[in-house]
């Protein structure tokens, strides 16, 4: 996944600055900054849903070669939040993703993305009455189902998560990030935006650490999830360590208070 010099701005102000971009299948790719930073932004414009901002390419080819349906084949989005305005089921929900791409499938295979999220038995429940982390992961359910299998004849896929852990307890945040280390590891992409910056050192293989729009740092967790670099884009007093014995990176905010 790639994308160069996106560049968006949206009354007067700039969302996106000459964005540069890679992602490589095999690996989980994270993107983290503070509220505001354009993740979003850059995750849509990856997903091509946000379009015009600057070309973008997936397994080589332009997005905007594409059709609707060869997208849909290729890449499952997450989005930040998922309000329905209707009183669907579970099933119903993840059923969506069946039919995304050239479609195909069964509801065994929704079923057991429903089972992989740990929601199994939900199926008959309606989604309007489920808690926040459970109709996060009926959303992963439904993205899932889309793009089960992680290489499509030889071509990696891509999971697009945003914020895919963010009303998850610390049990299913690991469900949820071993999920995207298996499709990684099985050769699918995973780009996820994320906060919770000691989950992002233990799972990610890259950080592209976004700021104002632009693109403050990226490289591996050690090399980007650094003190100095944390304190001046999170404005906060933070001190960053390494947990032996693989010196994994782990980011303790400092009390203001002596
Ligand atoms: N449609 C829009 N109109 C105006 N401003 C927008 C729009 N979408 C996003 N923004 C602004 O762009 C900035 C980046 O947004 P976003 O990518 O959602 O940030 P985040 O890094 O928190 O995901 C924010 O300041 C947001 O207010
Ligand atoms: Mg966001």
């Amino acid at each position: 996944m790639e994308a160069r010099g996106l560049t968006l701005a949206l009354g007067g102000k700039t969302i996106l600055e000459s964005v540069d971009f890679t992602a490589a299948p095999g690996e989980v790719t994270a993107i983290v900054g503070p509220n505001g930073a354009g993740k979003t932004t850059l995750l849509k414009a990856l997903s091509g849903e946000l379009k015009g901002v600057g070309p973008v390419r997936l397994n080589g080819t332009a997005l905007t070669d594409l059709r609707g349906w060869q997208v849909a084949e290729m890449r499952g989005v997450l989005p930040q939040a998922s309000a329905l305005a209707f009183p669907f089921t579970v099933i119903e929900v993840v059923r969506i993703g069946l039919s995304s791409g050239r479609g195909g499938g069964d509801d065994r295979r929704a079923l057991q993305a429903l089972a992989r999220v740990d929601l199994a038995g939900f199926a008959g429940r309606y989604y309007n009455d489920l808690s926040g982390g459970e109709q996060q992961r009926v959303q992963l359910a439904r993205v899932l189902t889309q793009i089960w299998e992680p290489m499509s004849e030889g071509q990696p896929r891509w999971l697009l998560l945003d914020e895919p852990v963010a009303s998850l307890d610390v049990g299913h945040q690991f469900t949820v990030m071993d999920i995207a280390r298996e499709f990684a590891a099985s050769g699918g992409g995973v780009i996820a935006v994320m906060h919770d910056l000691n989950l992002t050192a233990m799972f990610a293989d890259k950080v592209w650490v976004m700021h104002r729009g632009r693109v403050a740092a990226s490289g591996a967790p050690r090399d980007t999830l650094t003190t100095d670099l944390m304190q001046t884009i999170y404005g906060c007093p933070l001190q960053v360590n390494t947990v032996p014995p693989l010196g994994i990176p782990f980011v303790l905010p400092q009390t203001r208070v002596s």
